[in-house]
């Protein structure tokens, strides 16, 4: 295994538990759980969607985490080397994939993250907006969304080139919390608004007919892949940085359900304010902008309080933004650490770079946004099939590597869950991929 001097920075950072959990956490907390799950759950049929997403979190999310985790650490490297040195034959190409998935997925979330630190700003200076919807269309139209993803990007940049990650995880140690603790209070005072039932149902309680429609059940398995950091080899890189003996499976389990009770609080916030607020027909003229139409609407309604509400959850949100972007950059300029046998600094500003000029596209315009959105939730299903079969099939004894570290419990369901992952997972998210394909390349 080659090793370059920057790596070092990173064998650091990932060698304690806490660090590599942070570090996972972080990348699954962000703008997948505040901006895109209330997002698809306000287009793709209400609680029938929600309810799919919390089975396909747990059948799904927790086995293929695994997996990716198990495939990383087993190998110690990058997604394409991993899959050359465990798979060989064309199983590369799955890594290629995963790295034009990560440089794409950031090439528009650089532009949201924008959106978010615009929102922050604007209120500190002016407050925020008494019609969220008229001011959503002005964030998002125009030079200035331009702007504020190529600020976003060059701070991401900066931070995987300089290699401060470690900075970045003490801020999102104390910042996560920040912005978990402020969800729950926002949740808390959305019970209390008055219209609020209807928000509730809508989100709560799910009509029997749609739980079987496939589309919702795709829709569901992409965001879940989308929000754990699935399919594209996030998590396999994370844990090529870590040492032999963790429990991995105790670890996939924790950041799944912390990622879980992120997005789930968003929508008890998200929804019942856009019911009680009367913010419906803002919201289904762009249900993209559904967190950033009901969330400000929110604060307005708080009062001054709102203000300082508002901006403590922008600032928050920021961060996780900024640990999410910086994982996807992380799985672009390792690749191209390995393959190119280049040093750390030209790697992320190359990559970085790119995904920059990019991004311009969805910059520009939503419904760019929109397609590049569905065709990277595609590549991720496509990529978690491929993850699947190649631990399930191609992998030499992985129950051997899931467990090294693992023990009761967590050991104890390995053999049974690797059975679900060579019989049972590969033809649901075949059925997924299928699916969301239609879906991607039909609109
Ligand atoms: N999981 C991140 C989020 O929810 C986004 C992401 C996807 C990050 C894929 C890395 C890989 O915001």
């Amino acid at each position: 295994v080659q090793k370059h001097g920057e790596d070092s920075i990173q064998r650091e950072l990932f060698g304690t538990r806490l660090g590599f959990i942070l570090a996972a956490v972080g990348s699954a907390v962000g703008l997948g759980n505040m901006w895109r799950f209330p997002y698809r759950v306000a287009e793709g049929g209400g609680a029938a969607f929600v309810t799919l997403y919390i089975i396909l979190t747990l059948c799904l999310g927790i086995p293929l985490m695994l997996c990716e985790f198990s495939v990383g650490r087993r190998t110690r490297l990058s997604p394409i080397g991993a899959m050359r040195r465990e798979g060989g034959g064309a199983w590369p190409l799955v890594g290629f994939l995963g790295v034009l998935t990560g440089l794409l997925i950031l090439s528009y979330y650089s532009v949201i993250a924008g959106w978010v630190v615009r929102y922050g700003i604007e209120g500190i200076l002016h407050g925020f907006a008494a019609d969220p919807g008229a001011y959503f269309e002005q964030v998002t139209t125009g030079v200035a969304p331009i702007v504020y993803h190529i600020a976003f990007m060059v701070l991401t940049i900066t931070i995987v080139s300089v290699g401060v990650e470690k900075g970045i995880e003490k801020a999102s140690l104390i910042l996560m919390p920040v912005l978990f603790t402020i969800v729950i209070g926002l949740a808390v005072w959305a019970a209390t608004l008055v219209g609020s039932g209807e928000g509730y149902s809508f989100y709560l309680a799910p009509s029997f007919e749609e739980l079987l429609n496939p589309t919702t059940l795709a829709e569901a398995g992409g965001q879940a892949f989308f929000s754990l950091s699935l399919g594209m080899g996030a998590m396999l890189t994370f844990a090529s940085y870590l040492s032999r003996h963790e429990n991995l499976n105790r670890e996939a389990t924790t950041i799944a359900f912390s990622d879980f009770g992120v997005a789930f609080t968003a929508g008890l916030v998200v929804f019942p304010v856009i019911a009680a607020l009367g913010l419906q027909s803002q919201v289904s003229a762009s249900t993209v902008g559904a967190l950033f139409i009901a969330l400000p609407g929110a604060f307005v309604e708080m009062g001054t309080m709102g203000r300082v509400v508002g901006i403590a959850f922008f600032f928050a949100l920021t961060v996780g933004a900024v640990t999410s972007a910086v994982s996807l950059l992380e799985v672009v300029t390792a690749s191209m650490i390995d393959e190119f046998k280049i040093t750390r600094r030209p790697a992320a500003i190359g990559a970085g770079t790119l995904i920059l000029l990019v991004g311009l596209l969805p910059a520009t315009s939503l419904d760019a946004l929109g397609v590049i959105d569905s065709i990277t939730e595609w590549f991720l299903a496509v990529g978690a099939l491929c993850m699947t079969i190649f631990v399930g099939w191609r992998m030499k004894d992985p129950v051997a590597e899931m467990v090294d570290g693992a023990s009761g419990f967590f050991a104890a369901v390995v053999p049974t869950m690797m059975l679900f992952v060579k019989f049972v997972m590969p033809p649901i998210i075949a059925f997924v991929v299928f699916w969301s394909g239609r879906n991607a390349f039909n609109t």
